[in-house]
């Protein structure tokens, strides 16, 4: 779900509201909603996309200095109009918007139910307008009702409320992002003059970005209240300072730039993403890696906990390190977070795109508990996964819009790259992958000029199922391939170690289920590889062979899908560049809603 807030300079905030909302649409986008205040407190909400909101706000406006907008990605309850945020009290005088799981809501909405309040959506948000009520009545000011109504809340949120008659907004925040934006030309740190407004809150920064790049992130148990100022506050309500930060990257960086859709301009992006991540960090020689501090870990063993496509770069990692001779493994978080194996002195290492996925969280959360020290691989600075771990990688890739993960992926590979070089790997490893990185972006580049992935996808479109297979480094991106073709076309694809495929999946294998085979080097493993597309042809299935044309594959294949010659570590983002080029253009073909999947969202905040 996505929250933004916004404070005026005695202005109307409801254009900037649903600006905001647009903005964060890819947070969720089941329903909608806003509230607008001041004077008079007026919600307009909808289930359906931003879009029907803005009809209905084009229908029936509302007006005021101060707003809060939501949009929901459900978890408790279906989207229906009751369902959307914001969440009203019985007075219809308090509006709430809320992230996050609230775990104690049946027995407080058991109490307030008894108290005479009445509910009118499934929600575990709207318990808080009305505890917040209760507040009221009992002749607690705004602030301190909002103080003790958040109190009672047990579980993770991120809160805004705004409450009838107070030119005020409130929030807090636990175990689920909020950051302020700091209008335009506002310095200084602390309580800051609202003249030099407007001020933000929002769940996360692209939904403010465009209107300054100045914020202050807040912790958990930490409080803010707007009016003709801000103050943060922690739980007890003392006055915390609060440093403010500048974001580096800039609004048009999160336009789609003339791309039909986020996913294919990011997808192009990657080029100038892996740039980023390796700047200042490989010498031109090829020798030298620096990571900061993150360089002097030297683990003796490493677990990585990940979801969705992070995991999938976790298994790369993992194998990185295991062909360096120090063990590794990696492990979907969920499953980790209650089950997690013996952690003895090993490094828990989570990778994470958001940096605020619950099951990655709550997966180091376990690590740390059991004492072990933590590294977040992420792509978002500020982030709770960088707060709560010991150290931090940052893969550089810029924001990422598409729900489907593409250029952090190749992000995270590079940067799994450089952990792996600069802890772990010998300076005669270092010599030959340093150069095979930093050929990378070009490489990437002469992918995206020359890919025949649109053609190939107009072809198979209507195919039953679509299967990947790899070895080693390519085994990773089979099951991405995979991945994302689901996610994005709605197609069943399936990716498997291909030397599995004969243990059972070859059943599934017809001339109605194209398969694509990954295959860098002339080694033993292109060798075998090559063997199980033989298989896959015997049963008369469409064979595209992902390839430098270093093996034979091309002779057993219908198509080939080019990738340049390079280290088979690096080769890895190259054939995945052209999986994602497939899933792009099949789900393209069958005119999917391509940014937006049904039924996903970009960052899974809840466990
Ligand atoms: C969601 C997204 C996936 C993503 C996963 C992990 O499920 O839909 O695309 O891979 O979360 O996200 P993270 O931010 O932790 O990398």
């Amino acid at each position: 779900c996505g929250i933004i807030g916004c404070i005026g300079r005695g202005g109307e905030t409801l254009d900037t509201l649903v600006h905001g909302l647009e903005n964060l649409e890819y947070r969720g986008y089941d329903s909608a909603g806003v509230a607008v205040g001041g004077d008079d407190l007026g919600v307009r909400k909808t289930s359906g996309k931003i879009e029907q909101l803005r009809e209905m706000l084009d229908s029936d406006p509302v007006s005021g200095t101060v707003g809060i907008g939501h949009t929901r990605w459900s978890t408790h309850g279906p989207p229906t109009d009751e369902n959307a945020h914001p969440h009203q009290d019985c007075t219809g005088g308090v509006a709430v918007v809320h992230n996050g799981i609230i775990e104690n809501y049946q027995s407080l909405r058991d109490d307030l139910t008894a108290a005479g309040h009445t509910f009118t959506s499934d929600t575990d948000t709207e318990v808080v307008p009305h505890l917040i009520e209760e507040e009221l009545d009992r002749g607690a000011t705004p602030e301190e009702a909002f103080r003790t109504a958040v109190g009672q809340l047990e579980g993770s949120y991120a809160i805004a409320a705004i409450i009838d008659g107070t030119d005020a907004l409130f929030a807090a925040r636990n175990d689920s992002p909020l950051v302020i934006g700091v209008g335009l030309d506002a310095e200084g740190t602390g309580t800051i003059d609202v003249t030099e407004g407007p001020y933000f809150i929002a769940s996360d920064v692209p939904a403010f970005r465009e209107f300054t790049a100045r914020v202050i992130y807040l912790e958990d148990g930490e409080f803010a209240r707007f009016d003709d100022g801000i103050t943060v506050t922690d739980a007890e309500g003392t006055q915390v300072e609060k440093a403010v930060e500048t974001i580096e990257w800039d609004a048009e960086e999160t336009g789609k730039s003339g791309y039909d859709h986020y996913m294919l301009k990011e997808i192009n992006e990657q080029p100038r993403a892996l740039r980023q991540c390796l700047r200042a960090r490989v010498d031109e020689l090829g020798s030298s890696v620096d990571i900061d501090t993150v360089g002097d870990l030297s683990p003796s063993g490493l677990q990585f906990v990940a979801c969705g496509t992070s995991y999938h770069a976790a298994l790369y990692g993992a194998r990185l390190f295991e062909q360096a001779g120090i063990p590794a493994r990696a492990y979907l978080a969920s499953e980790y977070a209650t089950s997690p194996p013996p952690i003895g002195d090993d490094l828990v290492v989570g990778i994470t795109q958001s940096g605020e996925t619950a099951d990655t969280l709550s997966a180091l959360r376990e690590a740390k508990r059991r004492g072990a020290e933590t590294l977040a691989v992420t792509n978002t600075v500020g982030s709770t996964a960088t707060r709560e771990c010991d150290h931090a990688l940052y893969i550089r890739s810029g924001p990422e819009i598409g729900v489907a993960a593409t250029k952090t992926f190749a992000g995270q590979l590079a940067a799994l790259n450089l952990f792996a070089l600069a802890t772990a790997e010998d300076s005669q490893t270092r010599r030959s992958v340093i150069p095979a990185l930093r050929d990378l972006p070009g490489d990437i580049q002469s992918v995206l000029d020359n890919s025949t992935a649109a053609e190939i996808a107009e072809q198979y479109a209507d195919a039953e199922s679509f299967f990947f297979i790899g070895r080693r480094y390519q085994y990773p991106v089979a099951l991405e391939g995979a991945l994302k073709l689901k996610e994005i076309s709605y197609e069943h694809a399936e990716g498997f170690a291909a030397g599995e495929l004969k243990h059972g999946p070859l059943a599934l294998v017809t001339d109605q289920t194209p398969v694509f085979a990954l295959v860098v080097g002339d080694g033993e493993i292109a060798r075998k590889t090559v063997g199980n597309i033989k298989e896959v042809e015997a049963r008369d299935a469409p064979v595209v062979a992902v390839t430098d044309g270093q093996s034979d594959a091309e002779l057993y294949a219908d198509h080939v899908l080019e990738i340049p010659e390079t280290h088979p570590r690096a080769a890895a983002l190259l054939t995945n560049v052209q999986l994602q080029l497939v899933a792009y253009h099949v789900a393209n073909n069958l005119g999917r809603p391509i940014d937006k999947p049904r039924n996903l969202a970009k960052s899974v905040t809840v466990e």
